[in-house]
């Protein structure tokens, strides 16, 4: 575990091996988790021509991450973020249930030649919670996750839209932002337009951070940092994967403000 903290701190992520709680929680939230596919209401995370499912806090679990019969999310991922990012006792989110099926990313209505070419070429590479807003997509920080715990619901290849992240990248975004909120008490941070040094950091940690693709299995789970830049490969031809797609439940908590956000380890 002291191997998955250095890791983690180090590069911006780990992963888990096969942990039988997990895997029983993933036995019961799969029948939730596939239900979000036929809710009207959650209809619109259905995305470039039904090749993603987005579905943004979908599933319809409590704050313990309990669904259906699952019982509250426990193991080893949990007890680390307890541990090693002094995290405990946080109302959990409504987990994303993110699918991919053959062909992403088939083309959007709506979506400019150089958003389509970044998703494609670049994984759409983003950090969360520096939402896009208004017609000129002006950034700001909206939300202060404590990481992203993802937990793969079914069996799918490594070529089936993995999850990326660009190693090391948490620490180029966190100088980045220090820089930029340097003097400004905390509330005043969310008011900042952070767009160009939002996208100064991307820029830097694309040319300089090594691109990693992170692949688990159900039972698996893969933790990244907060503040890492990450985004999803397209689909490629020949990926094996069953009816299910590429299934993965992120956990996204905002368990802290914009100081812990920003400062935390
Ligand atoms: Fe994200």
């Amino acid at each position: 575990m002291r191997n998955h903290a250095r890791h983690f701190f180090d590069r911006g992520w780990c992963r888990f091996d096969y942990d039988p709680e997990l895997y029983r929680w993933v036995e019961a939230a799969l029948a939730p988790a596939r239900a979000t596919l036929q809710d009207p209401r959650l209809g619109k995370w259905l995305r470039y021509q039904g090749t993603w499912f987005a579905g943004v806090n979908a599933l319809p679990n409590d704050a313990h991450g309990a669904v259906g019969a699952s019982g509250p999310l426990r193991g080893a991922a949990v007890e680390f973020i307890a541990r090693e990012l002094g995290l405990t006792d946080f109302a959990w989110d409504a987990a994303q249930v993110s699918i991919c099926y053959p062909g992403y990313p088939l083309p959007m209505p709506g979506e400019s030649p150089g958003r389509a070419r970044f998703r494609r070429e670049r994984d759409a590479a983003h950090v969360d919670g520096l939402l896009p807003e208004g017609p000129g997509r002006r950034r700001h920080l909206r939300e202060h996750h404590g990481f992203i715990l993802g937990i793969p619901m079914v069996e799918f290849d490594t070529d089936a839209s993995p999850f990326v992240v660009w190693e090391g990248s948490q620490e180029i975004v966190r100088e980045h932002f220090s820089r930029r909120f340097a003097g400004l008490t905390t509330e005043l941070w969310g008011q900042q337009d952070i767009t160009e040094i939002y996208h100064a950091a991307r820029e830097q940690a694309l040319v300089e951070c090594e691109r990693v693709e992170l692949h688990a299995r159900p039972g698996e789970a893969f933790l990244a940092h907060r503040l890492i830049l990450h985004g999803m490969a397209p689909w490629r031809a020949g990926a094996d994967a069953g009816v299910d797609g590429r299934m993965i439940c992120y956990f996204r908590p905002d368990p802290f403000g914009p100081q812990e956000w920003l400062n935390n380890p």
